[in-house]
């Protein structure tokens, strides 16, 4: 087969049959594709879509392109859970999830990626902790997940390498917001990790890859679908992405933010509400409660008794990073050296924000990539960020910036000021509530 001939026939809208999807998988795999030939079948694929049969095929052919974990022989007292988002800004809900999940009986080998797009990356986050390994071997990984019941890890060249590299060159043209491509390259890493049961969070809004509530509608029921053909049982909930989630945005931040909320000190309500639903969801996937409301009790638990935050400090120390971070993360989070308020340019409630920049303000400020082999600022990024109709003032900023210089951070000023709009009068639509909708194969959407 000619990679050129098959990238044609995608381009030109038709169907690719499986021995030609796994040929280009092998191909972007052992490097045979040149970069431009996976960057123009990404394109090709970006346009013209897939059909089921070949999504599946692509995840399945990406999956196959590495090992796949089976944890059978490891006896373990729970099962096999994991939860995936489709990327978001501020988006730290993983860091959280993984340790809370374990502190209540599950086991949580999550597969996680770096930054894509305007989004951020829950790898790249856990690169912001000096000495924590983001690639082990699977040895390691198994005995992690095995002795703590966590370990978020990156992939390895062992799992989904398929994935690796089509994930960085489609970080860079323009080629991520496509239902097959984040479908395969969601669930090659998640069929690769031989789960029980997996939530994923799709996001929806302006930051979202997918902004539309129809788009993200159709790649929840997507994953959905292919997931369960290959046997993991799987819903997702469908959460807000018209505003930063949490407090802060950008990598050593959000892992700061992390340890506040695993500690009790600093909850975000909003943040809270899609970690606990997420949590409560794969507790019951996963048979560990039998509703998903008891499954959200136990995961509030979990955060209140500091459980959660006893399991965080557990994988990071076994993965290699310090052993007293929760205590003392300002011993070993980098802080940037100019920390500005973002004030206001006039007195009142801000009512809308275009996600979508401030994660892209980011990418600017040194936090995410403009090149797949680019190396990202840690420290950078913004704290204390309001929510949608807060008040803001000269006394309360809408966020504060932290970055290397004055000129980096006055254009980050810039940047989120042109993504806010504040009014006189607060905006009626906008809901407190940021879980929308739940989407399994036994059931029809359920708006609320
Ligand atoms: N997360 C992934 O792992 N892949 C995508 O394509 C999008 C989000």
């Amino acid at each position: 087969m000619i990679p050129q001939e098959l990238i044609r026939k995608k381009r030109d809208g038709l169907e690719l049959t499986l021995p030609e999807i796994e040929f280009l998988v092998g191909g972007l795999t052992s490097g045979q594709l040149s970069e431009g030939q996976v960057a123009a079948f990404a394109m090709a694929v970006y346009f013209q879509g897939m059909t089921a049969k070949e999504c599946a095929g692509l995840t399945r052919a990406m999956m196959n392109s590495g090992d796949t974990l089976n944890w059978k022989k490891l006896d373990l007292n729970g099962p096999v859970l994991d939860k995936h988002s489709t990327g978001g800004i501020g988006d730290k809900v993983s860091l959280m999830l993984g340790p809370l999940v374990a502190a209540c009986g599950g086991y949580v080998p999550m597969i996680s990626g770096r930054g894509l797009g305007h989004t951020g990356g829950t790898l790249d986050k856990l690169d912001a902790i000096q000495g924590y390994q983001t690639a082990p071997d699977l040895v390691k990984l198994r005995q992690v997940v095995k002795e703590v019941g966590v370990a978020i890890i990156g992939q390895t060249s062992e799992l989904a390498p398929a994935d690796r590299r089509l994930y960085a060159i489609r970080d860079v043209t323009a080629t991520v917001e496509s239902i097959p491509l984040i479908t395969a390259s969601i669930l090659s890493k998640k069929l690769a990790a031989g789960l029980d049961a997996l939530v994923m969070d799709v996001k929806t809004g302006s930051g979202a890859f997918m902004p539309t509530h129809d788009q993200s509608v159709a790649l929840a029921s997507s994953i959905v679908a292919v997931a369960d053909e290959n046997g993991v049982k799987t819903s997702a909930l469908l959460t807000d992405m018209n505003q930063v989630l949490g407090l802060n945005v950008g990598n050593g931040l959000e892992v700061l933010e992390t340890i506040k909320y695993l500690k009790n000190e600093k909850v975000d309500p909003r943040l809270d509400q899609v970690t606990v639903s997420l949590g409560g969801e794969l507790l019951f996937l996963g048979g560990l409660v039998s509703s998903a409301e008891e499954g959200m009790t136990r995961i509030r638990n979990a955060r209140e008794d500091g459980s959660g935050a006893e399991y965080f400090a557990r994988m990071v120390a076994t993965l290699g990073g310090p052993a007293n971070l929760v205590e003392h993360w300002d011993h070993h989070l980098e802080r940037a050296a100019v920390i500005v308020p973002v004030m206001p340019a006039q007195n009142g409630y801000l009512v809308k924000m275009d996600a979508r920049e401030i994660g892209l303000a980011l990418v600017h400020l040194g936090g995410g990539r403009t090149r797949a082999d680019q190396k990202i600022d840690y420290a950078v990024g913004f704290e204390n960020f309001v929510d949608l109709n807060d008040y803001v003032s000269q006394q309360q900023p809408i966020a504060f910036v932290h970055a290397r210089t004055n000129s980096e951070a006055e254009q980050a000023i810039l940047n989120i000021l042109k993504a806010c709009v504040i009014a006189e009068e607060p905006e009626k639509n906008i809901q407190s509530n940021c879980v929308y909708d739940r989407i399994a194969l036994d059931q029809d959407v359920e708006e609320d």
